[in-house]
């Protein structure tokens, strides 16, 4: 059978993620993984924290700490919001790793041998007000490709254009805005990406399935202009991995460091390392390298589309041009970004909700279905108070948590706490389950295809029609003329409580832990045989009313949230 490897792109260290970096990768990574993992396939889910490069460094000098220090403190705090937020990683790494550092030096040393490495003497921004080389990233700009004033010198966040400094117009340091910079003569190492353009091209064009998203950035940075360029690897930094060809020095490349983009994908790898040393799992090569059983494994990627030029061609040439029996990724999901209230999430400006901020006022599966259900999949989409709280009230609280209330409740008061025994099923109760079986199967195909919003728009009717089968069978007024009958009724929609605990799961993990509690059940089989499903609570088997399972959302509390995050973050 299939095994799943499933990475999320690894966020950054510094400073605490908002939602919108959180439905770019992680929470639909984690999505894909409990459904693999929810038809009982073997699942291994991998992120880690994005621990080098400058914004780890400049975070770390904001905060007063030495960046060791730093890291592995914020690693910590992103660890703990992840659990809180259920992301089911099966490790969380970081990049710092000794595991990391090796298969980075690794790395270079294989590309070196393979002549995929050549060093070039290059002239560097260095700032006189500074003191030091800049790094690409601490250099601001005009962008050359679409004029947006706030460029960095590695990319343009807005039109997503990988640049170099040079490239900037009117350049100014971004440490202390100067403007007094001059080139000055410096050795790196760049990668011949250029080399495995073909390879990358025929590579990518083998991918017929992969999202429009994903080819056409690929594509584009593969054709556009004189094609693939080549990539410096190296920095002038101190915090970072340690330029090694392998275990060797490399000469004349003293005090440097790999450039972050060049060491952060190979955590991918690393991290499974770093998940067998801690206890977790016996085999990391069986999911990494093609000679020791990885062909049976499919790989699915999950990141946002700025990251995609770096997934789609750099980390593939690190894989192939090592000559090693790497596994590649075989399909990349990739999001647009998601707004808030008619601007941008902004982690500089503090702009937006940050993920504590969200489980400080709600709980995990409120915004998890929010965030799923309105995921930017085909164009950016947008954050609205005003339609988190209808969604919360519709989706959550009206129909699924009332479902499960009055039926519970009904229940309990009229047969008492166990599945009532008696009747049988109907055409009503028939037609019911023709409908979710068709609904069911529709759902696993958007499922499996990584349809996130459909997914969640067919979950959504798969609870409407049990409200509706409720509505109409109306068992509080069959229970008067016919008490069997009702028992009937009541016994499966009991079943599909438990029905409706396991297919969201993946979606609500909290609540529908609380939906099997409430049944007194963990038998979380999935429901290939509907009509199985449906008996699987047989007459007899005791159950509780749970409390609440999603209170609604007050006018009163939209207004003071609103209110509350409509400046910066402080
Ligand atoms: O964009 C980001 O948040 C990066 N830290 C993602 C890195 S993904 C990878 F390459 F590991
Ligand atoms: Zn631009």
């Amino acid at each position: 059978m299939t095994r799943h490897l499933i990475t999320s792109a690894i966020p950054y260290i510094n400073g605490i993620k908002h939602l919108g970096n959180l439905v770019g990768s992680q929470l639909p990574a984690d999505l894909y993984a409990r459904y693999q993992r929810g038809r009982g396939r073997e699942v291994l889910f991998l992120c880690a924290t994005d621990e080098h490069g400058t914004p780890a460094e400049l975070a770390a000098a904001k905060a007063g700490k030495p960046v060791a220090e730093y890291c592995a403190d914020m690693h910590e705090v992103q660890a703990r919001i992840a659990e809180d937020f259920r992301l089911s990683f099966d490790h969380f790494g970081r990049s710092s790793s000794a595991r990391n550092h090796a298969l980075t030096q690794h790395f270079a040393g294989k590309l070196a041998d393979a002549g995929l490495i050549r060093e070039v003497s290059e002239r560097q921004v260095y700032s006189n007000a500074d003191g030091r080389f800049l790094p690409d990233r601490y250099i601001e700009g005009t962008c050359p490709n679409c004029g947006y004033d706030k460029a960095r010198g590695d990319q343009c966040e807005n039109c997503t254009k990988q640049l170099d400094p040079t490239d900037l117009i009117e350049p100014r340091s971004a440490v202390s805005g100067s403007t007094d910079l001059e080139v000055r003569e410096t050795k790196h190492l760049y990668l011949c990406q250029s080399a495995l353009r073909d390879d990358l091209d025929a590579w990518i064009d083998s991918k017929g399935d992969w999202p429009i998203l994903t080819t056409s950035i690929a594509k584009k940075w593969l054709h556009d202009g004189d094609g693939l360029q080549d990539r410096g690897i190296t920095r002038d930094l101190d915090w970072g991995v340690p330029v090694k060809k392998g275990a060797e020095d490399w000469p004349g490349m003293e005090g440097k460091v790999f450039y972050v983009w060049f060491d952060a994908p190979n955590e991918y790898i690393a991290a499974s390392q770093e998940w067998v040393d801690a206890g977790k799992g016996s085999d990391w090569e069986r999911w990494w390298r093609t000679d020791k059983g990885a062909d049976d494994v499919t790989y699915t990627q999950f990141m946002g589309k700025d990251n995609v030029p770096f997934h789609t061609l750099s980390f593939p040439a690190t894989i192939l041009g090592s000559g090693e029996p790497w596994k590649l990724v075989d399909y990349i999901k990739s999001f647009n970004y998601l707004n808030y209230e008619g601007g941008q999430f902004s982690t500089s400006q503090g702009r937006g909700i940050f993920m504590d901020q969200a489980l400080a006022i709600l709980p995990a599966d409120y915004w998890r279905w929010w965030l799923l259900s309105h995921a930017p999949e085909s164009s950016d989409s947008e954050f609205v108070w005003e339609n988190f709280q209808a969604s919360v009230n519709k989706d959550l609280a009206d129909v699924l948590g009332n479902f499960v209330s009055r039926i519970t409740k009904f229940c309990r008061s009229k047969f008492g706490e166990a599945v009532p025994e008696g009747g049988s099923f109907g055409p009503q109760e028939e037609a019911l389950i023709a409908e979710l079986t068709t609904r069911i199967r529709a759902y696993e195909g958007h499922m499996e295809a990584m349809e996130v919003r459909k997914s969640a728009a067919e979950l959504r009717a798969i609870w409407v029609a049990g409200n509706e089968y409720l509505q109409s069978a109306a068992p509080w007024s069959t229970f008067k003329e016919d008490p069997e009958q009702a028992a009937a009724q009541v016994r499966l929609g009991l079943n599909l409580i438990r029905l409706y605990a396991v297919l969201s799961a993946p979606f609500i993990p909290d609540a529908s832990a609380k939906m099997l509690a409430a049944m007194g059940t963990d038998d979380q089989v999935w429901p290939d045989d509907v009509a199985a499903a449906l008996s699987a609570l047989p007459a007899g088997h005791g159950f509780t009313v749970p409390d609440v399972l999603f209170a609604k959302i007050a006018d009163d509390d939209r207004e003071t949230w609103q209110a509350q995050f409509a400046g910066q973050r402080q």
